[in-house]
């Protein structure tokens, strides 16, 4: 049997397969509601045979929201179709998860399929906020810098996000400390100039996501699993750093976190990326093999055998699968079949295995 078709169990859940359907915004709903094409679209992908789907950054907060057509979980309301997902997703044998956001300076922008510039004014705009006043892109609003009574709001609405979540029925919480949203901007010198208890050293540009983690940890019991999604590095000088992000993974294990899915950049315009095939790979190798934490590696992932040899090389725990999910809900059926393991199809459609 391949690793990639091979069960890990985490706390009382239990993962079928290493494949993880990796978060991805739909710029579909309406005032934070998930509607129809969420349904089809998580649902698809559970059928479709992966062994949890991590729901798209979910806003804990309106303004922190990367569009207006972003999901939100940041009123009771928005609960029950979200149960809705829920329950149809672990029908079809998959685990649910939700990523709980905040996108901070890059927040009040146009939908993705339009190009996702920030509308500076009018309708569906809004004021910005960040831990220092420097916008993303120069042309863009400056964000307001959060006092620290707004701070503690930040943790409040992440803690009642992930109180709502549990309602919900999700079984994995990620928090959204990634790509250069709100998290990501505390954690980085270069978008974090506080000279507060939020600023400075390391032990300050972490205290928000501490805070989170502490926040929502206490509200989780061994149904549930925590998850970190975070940036290894900003890829500029003096900015957050591989090194930064294996310290803050080993915290964040003693914390009770259970895996951290690795990525990188995001938080800075115009850096050079050396983006191809398994390029974030090694650094969640490098956190896996420090730390001993697992890990989940992504990005331009595509294939079985590229999957299975990440998994045999003990570079990563779990498999994030974003992009090719989308051209093919089936993926990991398909995959099983590539690798000559046996993953259940649904009954019906058995005739065409
Ligand atoms: C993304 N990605 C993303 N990441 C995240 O942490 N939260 C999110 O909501 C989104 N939204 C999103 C939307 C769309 C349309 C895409 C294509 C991507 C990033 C995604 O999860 C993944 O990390 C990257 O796409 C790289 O993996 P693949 O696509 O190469 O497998």
């Amino acid at each position: 049997m391949s690793k990639l078709f091979s069960n890990l169990s985490i706390r009382n859940l239990t993962l079928k397969n290493r494949i993880i359907m990796s978060p991805m915004c739909q710029y579909s709903a309406h005032d934070g509601f998930a509607t129809d094409w969420h349904l089809v679209h998580y649902t698809s992908r559970a059928v479709g045979g992966v062994a949890a789907v991590i729901q798209e950054a979910t806003a804990v907060c309106p303004e922190g929201r990367i569009s207006y057509g972003d999901l939100g979980i940041w009123k009771d309301d928005h609960i029950s179709k979200l149960k809705e997902i829920v329950k149809v997703i672990e029908e079809n044998g998959s685990i649910p998860g939700i990523q709980l956001a905040h996108a901070g300076r890059k927040a009040s922008c146009e939908l993705g399929w339009k190009r996702g510039e920030q509308i500076k004014e009018g309708e569906n705009s809004w004021q910005t906020v960040a831990p220092s006043p420097i916008p993303f892109y120069e042309t863009d609003n400056t964000p307001a810098e959060l006092t620290e009574v707004e701070i503690e709001k930040i943790i409040y609405d992440f803690a009642l996000a992930a109180q709502r979540s549990i309602t919900a029925g999700y079984k994995i919480i990620e928090i959204h400390a990634a790509h250069g949203y709100l998290i990501h901007q505390f954690l980085s010198p270069l978008t974090n100039q506080r000279k507060d208890q939020y600023g400075g050293t390391f032990e300050n540009r972490i205290r928000l996501l501490i805070r989170i983690v502490d926040a929502v940890g206490l509200l989780l019991d061994e149904s549930h699993s925590l998850w970190v999604r975070i940036s290894a590095t900003d890829w500029v000088d003096n900015g957050w750093n591989p090194e930064e992000s294996t310290q803050l993974a080993s915290l964040l294990k003693d914390k009770g976190v259970d895996v951290i899915d690795v990525s990188s950049g995001g938080n800075l315009p115009h850096v050079k990326i050396p983006v191809g095939k398994n390029y974030q790979v090694p650094f969640a190798k490098e956190i896996k093999s420090r730390t001993g934490i697992l890990t989940g590696a992504v990005g331009l992932i595509t294939e079985a055998n590229q999957a299975e040899e990440i998994l045999q090389k003990e570079e990563a725990d779990l498999i994030f699968i974003g992009r090719e999910l989308l051209r093919d809900p089936y993926f990991a059926l398909h995959a099983a079949k590539s690798l000559g393991d046996d993953l259940k199809w649904p009954l019906q459609y058995e005739r065409a295995k």
